[in-house]
């Protein structure tokens, strides 16, 4: 009689929301990204809903938190709620398996304050969103050099391409705002949260962040 086929539902679980999750802030960070590049961003106006980008962020924060939980449910490799919360306490893979778990807590930072955005200065919102580049910097190693999936084959050229295409706009992005800063330009992002005068008292071209702009934008 041939023996059992056990299907590892847990490691296929772990795996498909970890790569969902990793779409979805993709996805996220692509819309903060070209709402904010001159040439681009007016393909991209019915995007640029500031509730879809938050949205879809805390999405991302479901999926990577699902992604964790179901860890603890690993048959091969056994995490502990430790393994998997505490930043680099993990035995297996310590550094890769940390970054995630750093990742997971950038994540929520970044997608809490967004939701919480009325009650923080524009300054201090803005610094705290930069973080966005390190949160990605950091998923895509831990996806990279941890992830079964993105090991050989089509999805890790896909993954590869992607991100070296995401990776170009950022660039692109801060090239831009680093340009308009030097010139005094005003920095105005199609979405209504990152479009906020960066220079006190800016007066041309752009509008001042207040109350009424941020309604009329939505
Ligand atoms: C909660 C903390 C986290 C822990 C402990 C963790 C741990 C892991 C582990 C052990 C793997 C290897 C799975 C395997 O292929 O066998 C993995 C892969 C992966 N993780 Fe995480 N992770 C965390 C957070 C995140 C976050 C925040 C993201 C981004 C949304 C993410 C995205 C990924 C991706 C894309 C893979 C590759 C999946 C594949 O190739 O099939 N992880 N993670």
């Amino acid at each position: 009689m041939p023996s059992e086929i056990q299907i590892p539902w847990d490691w296929y679980i772990v795996r498909a929301s970890a790569l969902v999750g990793f779409l979805l802030l993709y996805v996220s960070i692509f819309i903060g990204t070209v709402s904010c590049l001159p040439g681009i961003k007016k393909y991209f106006l019915r995007l640029k809903s500031l509730n879809f980008h938050c949205w879809i962020s805390l999405q991302a924060l479901i999926f990577a938190l699902f992604h964790g939980v179901a860890l603890l449910f690993h048959q091969f490799i056994k995490f502990s709620f430790a393994d998997v919360f505490v930043p680099f306490h993990s035995s297996f893979e310590p550094i890769l398996v940390g970054l995630g778990t750093s990742g997971f807590y950038l994540m929520l930072i970044l997608v809490a304050t967004s939701y919480a955005r009325k009650y923080i200065s524009a300054k201090i919102w803005r610094s705290i969103h930069f973080l966005n580049i390190g949160l990605y910097i950091v998923v895509i190693i831990h996806a990279f050099y941890l992830g079964t999936d993105l090991k050989t084959g089509l999805l890790r050229e896909i993954f590869i391409w992607a991100n070296g295409f995401l990776i170009l706009l950022l660039l692109l992005n801060m090239i831009n705002r680093i340009w308009s800063r030097a010139k005094n330009l005003p920095i105005i992002c199609e979405n209504p949260i990152l479009n906020e005068n960066l220079r006190p008292g800016y007066p041309a071209g752009g509008e001042k962040r207040s109350p009424e702009n941020f309604r009329r934008r939505i």
